[in-house]
């Protein structure tokens, strides 16, 4: 039997198929569908706008018609038109007639020199774009066929470049919740520390703070110059290597951070870490454990299930980390105290305690 659209009823669902109560069938939209195949095209425009320097040039010359743009970025009037028009629908620009101008959102997040800029990120943040396409390989074969696990330094340079001014506002605010500035001349361990934005935020609350920081080789490069542009790399000591196996003192560190490192590492590395952390901290001291943390229905943190998609669509081990796992390596290993903390919207970390 014809299925019938909306709003004739149902065929199959008429009164006199259904008897009483009958119940009015109005078929599901297909925005959830257009949506998906809108954010394809979303993300290419938000790229085209910042490889042109879109947001840039509006917060140089101000609010202004089209045609000023055009001429200063030297393109097509007419695409460019179309551009500005779908950064307004998606509501990353504001419009009033022919003015186009930086609303919030572009001012804070996609501006070169927005307080919380998210220009270096954008690119990188999805992982190799390749590797989507070949997503359903990678499924199919249970890994991607270029994990950025072959080069990691290639991809964790421009991502710990792109990262470090979300993590530094997220471990500067943690201070409201964990009070690391009232520790008395701690020692920090920072693992996997990219642009060690958890150290850097340590040291500058706590002048008489130390770090150890760590990275692979290729990429410790980026802590030693973000620490000596924050004026506290002479209170770093850089370790390269592996996490996994350099050499760390034992039951000596007041803070070991473990900032978005466990989701790359598959169940067994992130809980040798959770382990390598306890091992590392002295009585009393404080593990960090930042990520985004997959919930028991999957659904309230979507966020976090597409990071974990993203991890598998681009590394060897990478997995959706679930609040539940990493709570359980935290028991079993022996911390207590462990509390979920969310310092800036979207970026948790649970935060426990070595027992004394
Ligand atoms: C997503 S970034 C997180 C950087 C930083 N901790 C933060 O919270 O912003 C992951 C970091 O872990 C580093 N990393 C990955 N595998 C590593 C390994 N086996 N040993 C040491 N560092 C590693 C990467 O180079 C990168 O800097």
């Amino acid at each position: 039997m014809a299925d019938a659209p909306y709003p004739e009823i149902k065929k199959t669902h008429s009164m006199a198929r259904k008897g009483r109560p009958w119940v009015d069938y109005k078929p599901p939209p297909a925005s959830p569908v257009w949506s998906v195949i809108e954010g394809f095209a979303s993300y290419h425009l938000l790229l085209a706008a910042l490889d042109l320097d879109v947001f840039d040039t509006l917060e140089r010359i101000g609010s202004t018609m089209i045609e000023p743009v055009a001429t200063e970025l030297g393109v097509s009037t007419a695409h460019l038109q179309a551009l500005l028009d779908s950064l307004v629908a998606l509501g990353l620009l504001e419009q009033y007639r022919d003015v186009y101008g930086l609303n919030d959102v572009a001012r804070r997040y996609l501006t070169s020199d927005g307080e919380a800029s998210m220009v270096g990120l954008i690119p990188v943040a999805p992982g190799p774009h390749t590797n989507w396409i070949g997503l359903a390989d990678t499924i199919r074969n249970g890994r991607p066929e270029t994990p950025i696990d072959d080069d990691p330094a290639a991809f964790y340079v421009p991502l710990v470049e792109g990262t470090f001014t979300t993590i530094f506002r997220a471990a500067s605010r943690a201070d409201m919740f964990i009070r690391y500035s009232s520790l008395v001349a701690p020692r920090v361990l920072d693992l996997g520390a990219g642009g060690a934005p958890w150290s850097i935020a340590v040291l500058t609350a706590c002048p008489d703070a130390t770090a150890v920081v760590n990275d692979l080789s290729g990429v410790l490069g980026v802590a030693q110059r973000m620490t000596a542009e924050h004026g506290v790399s002479d209170r770093c000591e850089f370790l390269a290597g592996d996490f996994h196996e350099v050499e760390l003192e034992e039951g000596s560190f007041d803070l070991v951070v473990l900032g978005h490192v466990c989701r790359t590492e598959g169940e067994d590395g992130a809980r040798h870490l959770v382990e390598r952390a306890f091992a590392a901290l002295r009585p009393g001291g404080r593990v960090v454990v930042s990520d985004y943390f997959v919930d028991p229905e999957r659904k309230f943190n979507p966020h976090a299930v597409l990071m974990g998609m993203t991890m598998m669509a681009s590394t060897v081990k990478g997995f959706p980390l679930t609040g539940e796992q990493v709570v359980g390596w935290l028991v079993g290993t022996g911390f207590e105290a462990i509390r979920l903390i969310e310092p800036i919207g979207f970026q948790f970390a649970y935060v426990a305690t070595r027992p004394r």
